[in-house]
């Protein structure tokens, strides 16, 4: 089978190449002429029929499946899904920006883990399992608090691989990290109140915890993470600080040493909480896993927050906090008032991948495949934008940051990056004050081949180009 109706020539269209080509598959698959079951041509064929490299069409094929229209059967091919047609009706082709607001995965795009890499077989036989051996009870509503062997199966991690020791009874299921706030938030009756954020700082907490009222106080992040005495300085009295100690979001340096201490020490003589937001700690490459600030937390001041979205995969929307035993009644009657409830379902598969090792043993997949994927887009950035761009990769986490070397604005770049189809964010974006910091910020977890690499960089430098000239 051959892409139908092909105009001459991809260049012919305005868009990206990589998403003229889906474009195309997903006309095709509306008008009927590719209908479910039917195999579509391998990358390397259609790459050699359309003249492009085989990295392009490979993101478009991986955006096509991440949308459920591809289904891809090992040996067998990359077929139609059998579900195709009806997605196709409800789903309208996406122009560029529009797409990556609804969530579509755009290459680069931050965030993500590697969705072609999880484990979907076994993840859907423990989900076949879950309802075959689920008694009627569980079909009633969920525990405001999480599902007790989910909190059970997370304590154990915590303690073992995080030096966060704690009860079961401190663990709190979440809808992911802004309902995890949103249970702070109302724990702490935070509405009006003032709270430390990294500047820069993870863009959807700011605005959440903006959205829910708290006053937020921006304390600079340098080389060593946040700068707790001029937090100190700025508002000695915050009943909260929100920070990311392990790799910071989203400059990637850990709180130093020196700093948890001074952090610890505030919060002890002020009788404040932190939030210690451990979103990506897992993915390290070099070197051993930092500790948790939470495992130096003596005075149980520091409210540990996790999330599955980057270790299992983000539509699975679960997150969870640890709280400090003094505020465990505090949390339990709050995540009451907010009805906080997370399906049980996949509350119990999540607990169950946990409980038989299947987590652990995917995280070391990760690192591996992460090693590799990250080195695939550095390598291509030192290729075609060594004069544009200065990549460091950092001992962790799934981004690269990339400086520029350039003098132009690196939130133009962004947005010529997203209406290209590239989901970079700028990180002077992620700033309170005044732009301290420039430079792109990017996901490589998604990067699957040197060629898909190559394509993406040299895009890139023909936008950051493009930008330059106007
Ligand atoms: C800094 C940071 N914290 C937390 C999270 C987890 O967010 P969620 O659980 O809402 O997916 C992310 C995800 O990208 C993140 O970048």
């Amino acid at each position: 089978m051959s892409l139908p109706e092909l105009p001459p020539s991809l260049a012919a269209s305005p868009l990206p190449k990589y998403l003229e080509i889906y474009r195309r598959f997903r006309a095709a698959i509306d008008q009927g002429q590719l209908r479910a079951g039917e195999r579509v041509p391998s990358v390397r064929a259609l790459a050699e029929e359309l003249k492009v490299a085989r990295g392009t069409v490979e993101t478009a094929y991986q955006l096509l499946t991440s949308e459920g229209f591809f289904q891809a059967r090992g040996q067998a091919g990359t077929v139609i899904a059998e579900w195709s047609a009806q997605r196709s009706i409800s789903a309208p082709l996406p122009e560029v920006p529009a797409a990556a607001q609804r969530g579509v995965s755009l290459p680069l795009q931050l965030g993500l883990p590697a969705l072609d890499a999880f484990p979907r077989k076994l993840w859907a036989r423990l989900v076949t399992w879950q309802v075959r051996q689920a008694d009627p009870q569980s079909l009633a509503l969920t525990d405001v608090c999480g599902y007790a062997p989910l909190r059970e199966a997370i304590a154990d991690y915590l303690a073992l691989y995080r030096g966060v020791p704690c009860a079961p009874a401190q663990v709190f299921i979440s809808a992911g990290y802004c309902a995890s706030l949103g249970l702070v938030c109302d724990a702490l009756d935070m509405a009006g109140q003032r709270c430390w954020f990294e500047d820069p700082g993870y863009l959807h907490a700011r605005d959440f915890l903006a959205h829910e009222g708290v006053e937020l106080i921006p304390v600079p992040v340098d080389q060593d993470g946040l700068q707790v005495e001029e937090g100190v300085r700025r508002q000695p009295q915050a009943r909260l600080a929100v920070v990311t100690p392990s790799h910071q979001s989203p400059l990637g340096v850990p709180l130093s040493p020196g700093r948890r201490r001074e952090l610890l020490a505030w919060t002890q003589a002020q009788g404040s909480w932190v939030i210690e937001d451990d979103y990506d700690s897992e993915f390290r490459y070099k070197g051993q896993p930092l500790a948790a600030l939470k495992s130096l937390d003596l005075d149980d001041r520091v409210i540990y927050a996790g999330s599955f979205s980057k270790m299992l995969f983000p539509g699975l929307r679960l997150g969870y906090l640890v709280v400090p035993q003094a505020l465990v009644e505090r949390f339990e009657r709050s995540a009451g008032q907010l009805h906080n409830r997370n399906a049980e379902l996949l509350q119990a598969t999540a607990a169950a991948f946990l409980a038989q090792g299947h987590f652990t043993r995917h995280l070391k997949k990760m690192r591996q495949l992460y090693t590799v994927r990250r080195g695939l887009l550095v390598d291509a950035l030192r290729v075609h934008c060594a004069d544009l761009l200065r990549v460091d990769p950092q001992a962790g986490g799934i981004n690269l940051l990339a400086r520029l070397l350039v003098e132009v604005s690196d939130q133009r770049i962004a947005q010529r990056a997203l209406a290209a189809g590239l989901a970079i964010q700028a990180i002077s974006a992620w700033s309170l004050e005044a732009d301290q910091e420039r430079g792109l910020l990017m996901g490589f977890t998604n990067v699957a081949s040197q060629e898909q690499a190559m394509a993406i960089a040299q895009q890139l430098r023909e936008v950051i180009q493009q930008t330059m000239a106007s």
